[in-house]
């Protein structure tokens, strides 16, 4: 049998997907790890665990589907984006990794708005510099621990230090590079004027390549520890939401991608460079040469809902939250969830933000509070579509949707009312990692290009389209969007 692997370096596992060359998953392989906050509002992990996660995966999913090395003929890596690993001059690792979802660094994106300019950062990258993204980080080390700053040679993403690992080489995609905020969103390359107001060295960031691209090939040493052979060449990949989008067949304009996870996110490819002029919307080169994409983050979509069975349910089923909102009609008569209980990122870059129930009534009961808050997340996450509509590519005419909140009928009637636009599940599910193993068959030759990869390996399993409550849903979404600028000085008081 022909292989090619897909490997996905998440914040929680890294994941190994074995694909056969009819598209067909032979077999997954997964090893878990955890993070660490040694202090409040950080986020770091060791990049060793990687490494050991990725040699377990990559053994796990061979032996599963009883393939040897040999039978694997290309690599595509994914993962987590933005974090930071700083290696010095003999790659070895500096400090733990500090992770995208760490919030230390938020006089470090005050220090590249002022060095930079606010508007020609956004100009340059697309992007206004967020606590996740990697720039800051730098910079905090830089500022709180000097000598570690001397000694780094190499700034690598954590999916890139597996790269390192698995090759030899320091090599990143544009997707991921785009994610560092040092990156010219236009020119698909690192961008010498943001290096020069930040003080950066270009020395320190390695290479970048169009996600199909051959970056390197497995050495020895790394074949004896994974069970990969020799010479395997290993391509870009891209960032998780880039792969993720591929993995779906969301490449091409007029294609969404809409993932339900504990965060959602909504992601609209673009044939040319677009920001929104706010930074409203995070903007990053697609792993898909030649393509870019929009992308806004709600932070809390699935674990909204978790939070509210946790709170309200504990032990109940999803489908019976799911039940009881069924038995209410759209609008929860009056009750409106604002799901930002973590902060939030798109559109309202505000981490104070806070959810809230407003419009409460003795009549309301827990049916409604379930209802208001799939529709509080629906409402959230169109507001990320709406401004991709504007400033993007216009009006999508399919969202293809994943991740664990879409297995319900009623959310995704929802979405698809309140989005009004038809929401697609496709046959393929493994995600991310599915996507770099495209990357990569794409990378080997298998497929001329993406779209041919898409086309030939992903097709739509079901589709719910918008139904009469979508028009209804228009009028309350305009009336949740009145909710946040109302509240938004009470967040701060508080
Ligand atoms: C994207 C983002 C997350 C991380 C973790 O901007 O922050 O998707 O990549 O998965």
């Amino acid at each position: 049998m022909n292989y090619v692997l897909g490997i996905d370096l998440s914040t929680t596992a890294t994941k190994a997907v074995l694909v056969a060359e009819d598209g067909l998953v032979a077999a997954v392989g997964v090893s878990e790890y955890d993070s660490q906050a040694p202090q409040p509002l950080w986020s770091e992990q060791d990049p060793a665990t990687w490494w050991q996660a990725a040699r377990a995966a990559i053994h796990s999913a061979l032996d599963t589907a009883d393939a040897t090395g040999e039978e694997v003929l290309g690599v595509g890596l994914t993962g987590q984006m933005h974090g930071l690993t700083l290696l010095d001059s003999d790659d070895q690792v500096l400090r733990p990794a500090i992770l995208w979802n760490d919030q230390r660094t938020s006089a470090e994106c005050d220090e590249i708005r002022r060095r930079v300019g606010a508007d020609r950062l956004i100009a340059i990258t697309g992007n206004d510099a967020l606590t996740g993204f990697t720039a800051p980080k730098l910079l905090w080390v830089r500022n709180h621990e000097p000598e570690l700053y001397e000694r780094a040679a190499q700034a690598l993403l954590p999916k890139d230090y597996l790269r390192l690992k698995l090759t030899g080489d320091h090599a990143t995609d544009k997707a991921g590079a785009g994610g560092t905020i040092l990156f010219d969103l236009a020119a698909r390359d690192w961008s010498p004027e943001v290096l020069k107001a930040l003080d950066i060295d270009r020395g320190l960031l390695p290479a970048t390549y169009e996600g199909p691209a051959v970056t390197g090939t497995v050495s020895t040493v790394a074949a004896a520890a994974t069970g990969l052979a020799t010479g395997t060449p290993v391509v870009a990949g891209g960032g998780d939401q880039a792969a993720g989008a591929v993995g779906t067949g969301a490449v091409t304009e007029g294609v969404v991608s809409l993932s339900l996870g504990t965060s959602g996110v909504v992601f609209m490819t673009t044939d040319a460079p677009r920001s929104e002029p706010a930074g409203r919307l995070h903007a990053f080169p697609h792993a898909v040469p030649g393509r870019w994409h929009l992308m806004g983050v709600m932070l809390s979509a699935g674990g909204s809902l978790r939070w509210f069975r946790d709170a309200f349910t504990p032990g109940a089923e999803y489908g019976d939250l799911t039940n009881r909102a069924e038995k209410v009609d759209a609008g929860a008569d009056g009750v409106t969830f604002l799901p930002y209980l973590s902060g939030e990122r798109t559109p309202h870059p505000d981490p104070m933000a806070r959810g809230a129930f407003v419009g409460l009534t003795v009549r309301h009961s827990l049916d409604h509070l379930t209802r208001a808050v799939l529709e509080g997340v629906a409402f959230g996450l169109k507001d990320g579509l709406d401004l991709m509509t504007e400033y993007g590519a216009g009006r999508p005419r399919q969202i293809r949707a994943s991740g664990g909140g879409i297995r319900s009928g009623l959310w995704r009637q929802i979405l698809a009312d309140v989005m009004n636009t038809e929401i697609a599940i496709v046959t393929t599910t493994e995600g991310a990692a599915y996507g770099a193993a495209m990357l990569a068959a794409v990378g080997v030759g298998w497929h001329a290009d993406v779209d041919a990869a898409t086309e030939a390996w992903v097709s739509i399993e079901h589709v719910t389209i918008p139904g009469p409550n979508a028009e209804r849903y228009g009028e309350l979404h305009r009336r949740f969007q009145m909710l946040y600028p109302a509240l938004q000085s009470w967040f701060r008081e508080v």
